[in-house]
């Protein structure tokens, strides 16, 4: 019994892929290292360098391999990047997925735990956030996920496969031996960005936006440690393994940061005083997005386990400070 984890050597796929090594599930890979890195993925996982709009490698792994179940992390993920060439997430997210559950369909593996996003809510409605709540995305990386959820659902309709969508609010942290963390170039991230100052790597950040209406007028985001939601992933499988009812889930800790409030934890954390400018407004950001994780933990039984801003954001430094160009160093 093998899972397939596609996307596993990106940030949140290789912790995911990492916990299930470790947990001793067999695990295979596939990945076409375009934003992913081989050196993430857990030396005990089989690794194929494949894209999955590649339909002939995909049956390929799928005739070499006896999979039973498939984590999907496989997609671009850029907010910005979405909005200045939507063509390249309607290919890579849209056609990839259809891809992906055609090959599924054809080699009769049934269940698929699939990596979605708070984005695909838009502008909350009312914070925390509901999985029942409107789904009205901003952007059109939230707009494939709804379109890629929507999808499965179709699928599953026609072909008995079972789904469970997770949507992750600001995943962040790294893996707590240090050995993997996140990795992205350019780098957009508010933690990542933050340490790069007591890594030597800027002398300052610029928070977007101090005229939010917020406490004190910085967007307020929901972080969650990557290795609780890697832990989600595995309890989704479980639960489709166990006869599970498609579903959604939102995967966040509950309690909202603002930008403000990271950036003086961070400071608590590495002692650096870490300068920063309150600078214009970047496009597409909601003000509040804070989730509602009741569900993953009533049905799931997921339990978090960073609560504490400051100690995630002290994982994350572990990583950042001994890994300063990512999986270059
Ligand atoms: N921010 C700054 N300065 C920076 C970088 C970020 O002030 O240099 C701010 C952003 O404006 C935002 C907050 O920090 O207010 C968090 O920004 P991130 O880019 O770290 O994360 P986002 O909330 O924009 O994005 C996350 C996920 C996306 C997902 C989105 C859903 O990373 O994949 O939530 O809205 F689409």
């Amino acid at each position: 019994m093998s899972i397939l984890v596609t996307g596993g050597a990106g940030y949140i796929g290789a912790h995911t892929v990492w916990e299930l090594a470790e947990a001793g599930r067999d695990v295979v890979v596939a990945d076409n290292l375009s934003t992913g890195f081989r050196a993430a993925v857990h030396p005990k996982a089989r690794f194929y360098a494949l894209d999955i709009r590649d339909r002939a490698a995909l049956d390929g792994l799928f005739e070499a391999e006896r999979i039973d179940g498939v984590i999907h992390f496989a997609a671009s993920s850029q907010v910005a990047e979405s909005m200045a060439d939507p063509l390249k997430y309607y290919d890579n997210n849209l056609h990839g997925t259809m891809v992906l559950l055609s090959a599924m369909v054809s080699h009769g593996v049934k269940r698929l735990v699939f990596s979605s996003t708070a984005a695909v809510y838009g502008e909350p409605e009312r914070v925390p956030i509901l999985e029942t709540d409107r789904t009205v995305p901003t952007n059109t990386y939230g707009e494939t996920k709804l379109s890629m959820e929507r999808m499965m659902a179709w699928v599953s309709r026609a072909h008995g496969l079972s789904y469970v969508a997770l949507r992750y609010f600001n995943a962040c942290g790294a893996h707590p031996s240090g050995l993997i963390g996140e990795a992205h170039d350019p780098e957009t991230h508010l933690i990542p960005i933050i340490l790069q100052v007591p890594n030597g790597q800027r002398e300052k950040l610029t928070i977007y936006g101090g005229d939010y209406p917020t406490p004190d007028g910085t967007c307020v985001r929901d972080y969650i440690h990557v290795t609780d939601l890697a832990q989600a992933h595995i309890l989704a499988l479980d639960y489709l393994m166990a006869g599970g009812a498609n579903n959604v889930f939102n995967l966040g800790n509950g309690a909202g940061f603002s930008n403000r409030e990271v950036v003086a934890a961070a400071r608590r954390v590495t002692g650096h005083s870490i300068p920063a400018v309150i600078g214009p407004r970047r496009a597409g950001d909601p003000s509040r997005l804070v989730a509602s994780s009741e569900k993953a933990r009533s049905v799931l039984g997921w339990d978090p386990k960073f609560a504490d801003l400051e100690a995630i954001i002290a994982t994350a430094w572990v990583w950042h400070k001994s890994h300063p160009r990512g999986y270059g160093a």
